[in-house]
């Protein structure tokens, strides 16, 4: 009888314990995400940097230093575009010839390919010559978009930018980056235009 009562106990116990188990695990189961919150200024900012910093964004966008290690980061100057000052060296035009090659300039702020020349964009807040005067849904559009200025109708964004990468992002993310490259210091440098394939043919 005692034996009985013990086995029975156990089966009990057991029952209990799966029981519990399978709450537990359905528990686990239940939509548990809050609704998100809007990330404060400050939260943009940080997630912002990060996503500036692994996106690469400076390999083109910041001017350099050379060391001997290769080109490093102008920290005074970041992300503020192809510097205006730098003269444009001599173009091997056969290089250019569709086929052959894509040349950058050693500071990677310039490229020449056979979409002509492209100049890294200032991304700083300089009203006149970066993006002081842009809105975030601007920004947002001319990432998801790849057109200049986020206007519809606007010419093409042309390589290196690489644009459909970033156009991955969540808007949350985009408007984290965008939140980040306005609290830099803003640097006044006017990056040129891009010169076509005709352009560079002209030049000497
Ligand atoms: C491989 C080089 C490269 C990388 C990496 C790069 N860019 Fe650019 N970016 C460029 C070039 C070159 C231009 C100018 C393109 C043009 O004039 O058509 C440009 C232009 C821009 C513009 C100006 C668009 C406009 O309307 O004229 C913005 C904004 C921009 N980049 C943001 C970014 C951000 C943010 C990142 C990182 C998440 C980034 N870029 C990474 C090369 C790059």
């Amino acid at each position: 009888m005692k034996k009985h009562f013990f086995i029975f106990a156990i089966t009990l116990g057991g029952i209990a314990f799966l029981q519990f188990g399978c709450d537990s695990n359905q528990a686990a189961r239940q939509p548990t995400e809050q609704p998100k919150k809007e990330m404060t200024k400050e939260e943009q900012v940080v997630r912002g940097k990060y996503l500036v910093t692994g996106g690469g964004c400076g390999d083109c966008h910041n001017p350099k230093l050379m060391s001997p290690q290769g080109p490093v980061p102008d920290t005074t100057k970041l992300l503020s575009g192809h510097p205006a000052a730098i003269p444009i060296m001599p173009i091997d035009k056969n290089a250019l010839k569709p086929g052959n090659w894509v040349l950058f300039s050693p500071d990677l702020t310039m490229a020449v390919g056979p979409w002509g020349i492209t100049y890294s964009a200032n991304l700083t807040p300089d009203t006149a010559t970066g993006l002081g005067a842009w809105t975030a849904e601007q920004f947002i559009k001319t990432m998801r978009t790849g057109k200049h200025l986020g206007q519809e109708g606007g010419r093409a964004l042309l390589p290196p930018m690489p644009w459909q990468n970033f156009a991955t992002f969540t808007d949350e993310d985009l408007k984290a980056i965008f939140a980040y490259l306005q609290a830099l210091p803003p640097i006044s440098n006017k990056v040129p235009p891009p010169a076509s394939p005709d352009d560079v043919a002209k030049m000497k």
